[in-house]
């Protein structure tokens, strides 16, 4: 085995058609847009077709990621998933996207890691080429969240939105490694003010779970809030810190886009201008596991990434799971 380094070699996403206004969830449940996007900043997310799974969305997103880095997926040896909504509880949809964009040579596995999904995932990528095993990996983050929240509930279904991001590493020498830095951590004493009751061993899904509400996302909104700002900001510092770069020398933070005003609350504490946080939570609501690759892609999209440029990820989860790492691009 001989150590390479790593670099992002292209990124893709994928959102499905239909869009939600916040209007139009007015005339599902009790709420309006004042009362929405005040609060998060969202005003519109888009909402999977009932025949268009995470594997879908995720198999449009490595497609063009591939299309970008210049790669084929038969070239690809390994393929991650990062989601919290996966076509079926097993096997995994690493495996379905594997299928369905043709990468016979690729190793599959999904992980679950919550709204910090595609932060682990890099991680894990980043690793496994690191170590010389692997010379590429599709890493994707996706969710079809509209098929676990709760349609009753306002004080979550108008928060949430579903889409897929992804991203290809690639090997490089070790003296052109472009990932810079990381912090991952966990806080499981937490597990239970955002996650799903029901539907694994523990409350295995029946009728009765289906009806107590147990098979869809549950949260205590105001302890998410105040672990994810302070949860974000000491891991983008750490992995800051690790990367051995201040952040002055950041040039783009892209946020897990769960809530317009963490973000901001995340960027005073770390100490960036706003104008370095990119946002696109008021399109895509909070995509959880695919809305950092989103973001990511639309600023490559838009012509705002150049080579060179130092970038920030950072996310909060639940598990409660937190990450950030700091990668050139
Ligand atoms: N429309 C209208 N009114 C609502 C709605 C709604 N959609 N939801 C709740 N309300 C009402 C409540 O019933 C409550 O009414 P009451 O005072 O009569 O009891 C009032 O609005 C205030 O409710 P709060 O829960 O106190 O509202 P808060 O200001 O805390 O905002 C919010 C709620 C937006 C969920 C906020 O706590 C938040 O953003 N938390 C972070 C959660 C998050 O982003 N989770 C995503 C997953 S984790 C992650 O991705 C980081």
């Amino acid at each position: 085995m001989k150590f390479q380094g790593v670099k992002i070699a292209g990124t893709g996403s994928y959102v499905p058609e239909k869009v939600l206004t916040n209007e139009d969830l007015s005339e599902i449940v009790d709420t309006s847009d004042e009362w929405i996007f005040t609060r998060t900043g969202i005003k519109e997310r888009h909402i999977a077709a009932d025949d268009q799974f995470t594997s879908d969305l995720s198999s449009e997103a490595a497609k063009e990621a591939l299309e970008n880095a210049g790669i084929k997926a038969e070239d690809l040896q390994l393929i991650i998933v990062a989601t919290l909504s996966p076509d079926k509880t097993f096997p995994n949809t690493a495996s379905l996207v594997q299928n369905k964009i043709g990468a016979p040579n690729a190793a599959c596995f999904s992980m679950e890691a919550g709204c910090t999904g595609f932060v682990y995932g890099l991680e894990v990528g980043a690793g496994m080429i690191a170590s010389g095993l692997y010379k590429n990996a599709l890493i994707i983050g996706a969710e079809k969240l509209s098929s676990v929240v709760d349609w009753t509930d306002r004080t979550t279904c108008v928060l949430f939105g579903d889409g897929a991001g992804a991203a290809i590493l690639t090997a490089t020498d070790v003296e052109n490694n472009k990932y810079l830095g990381s912090d991952l951590g966990s806080n499981g004493e937490q597990h239970d003010i955002l996650h799903i009751p029901g539907g694994g061993c523990a409350v295995p899904f029946s009728q009765e779970a289906k009806d107590q509400k147990l098979l869809t996302l549950q949260m205590n909104g105001k302890e998410v809030f105040k672990h994810a700002v302070n949860g974000m900001s000491v891991s983008a510092k750490k992995a800051l810190d690790q990367s051995g770069l201040s952040i002055d020398e950041i040039d783009w933070v892209v946020a897990h886009q769960a809530n317009v005003r963490i973000i901001n609350a995340v960027g005073q504490k770390v100490g960036v201008p706003t104008e370095k946080v990119y946002i696109n939570v008021d399109r895509f609501g909070n995509t959880s596991a695919a809305s950092v690759p989103i973001a990511f892609n639309e600023m490559r999209q838009k012509g705002l990434l150049k080579r060179g440029q130092k970038i920030l990820f950072v996310a909060f989860g639940g598990g409660l799971t937190w990450g950030a790492s700091v990668v050139e691009y």
